[in-house]
């Protein structure tokens, strides 16, 4: 695209973000938005639950929202596809979970394929599910972490894109455990989308292929550290 004084302007990718709760990786990723990390646009977010502190985040930042309560709608089909009608209608070109707290169906799933990304709370495949950072502490983990992953029909499975570990003590609550992860998530994925806005992802069977990613080292996180 070009503007009007003759600059070149890259387009920029429109995301749909879904989301159920707090919102802070969806405050993470608008706040790598404007400072210029992320090469995106938030067309719209779309939350199925009243309370969710989510809403006045968006409202706050001047970003267009939808309230979808799933509890009016007769089953998840139709929910579901009044969601993704909702995100086809603001452009959406990634759908971004961010805490959202419904399982998503083909009727979804379909229109977004290998469009749609998840951060779950846990190195998987360890801890899928709900309380990932509760399930961690309480299994005594040394390491614990965060995943973006592509969705696929499964829960907490798709292709992985980024992972963080990071590590923890023995006998940590899960709250702070949760809260080193969170810290973790808030970096990983605004990365994870400005990948996929670079158009540098493919998806090859279990692998997610990142054009220009370099070899790994030889580095290592280490829980405890090693004092010598
Ligand atoms: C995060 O821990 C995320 O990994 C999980 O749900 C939580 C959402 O937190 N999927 P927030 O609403 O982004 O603060």
């Amino acid at each position: 695209m070009t503007t009007a004084d003759g600059q070149h302007e890259s387009k920029r990718l429109a995301l749909g973000v879904l989301a159920s709760g707090t919102g802070t990786n969806f405050d993470a990723i608008a706040a790598a938005i404007d400072d210029g990390r992320l090469q995106a646009d938030i067309a719209v977010l779309i939350c199925n639950r009243t309370e969710a502190k989510v809403l006045a985040k968006a409202k706050t930042r001047g970003i267009h929202c939808l309230l979808i309560p799933h509890a009016e709608f007769p089953d998840r089909e139709t929910f579901d596809t009044a969601v993704a009608d909702a995100l086809e209608a603001a452009g959406t070109e990634l759908v971004v979970l961010a805490g959202f707290d419904r399982i998503v169906t083909a009727a979804l799933l379909d229109r977004f394929t290998n469009r749609m990304v998840n951060i779950h709370p846990a190195l998987l495949p360890a801890f899928k599910g709900t309380d990932a950072q509760a399930q961690a502490a309480d299994y005594g983990v040394a390491i614990a972490g965060a995943t973006v992953h592509f969705v696929d029909e499964h829960m907490d499975h798709g292709p992985i894109i980024v992972q963080a570990a990071v590590p923890v003590a023995p006998g940590e609550d899960a709250h702070t455990v949760q809260q080193r992860i969170l810290a973790q998530e808030h970096r990983i994925y605004p990365y994870a989308i400005q990948l996929f806005a670079e158009g540098r992802l493919r998806v090859d069977g279990r692998n997610v292929v990142i054009d220009g990613r370099p070899a790994p080292d030889d580095s290592a996180l280490i829980s405890p550290p090693i004092p010598w």
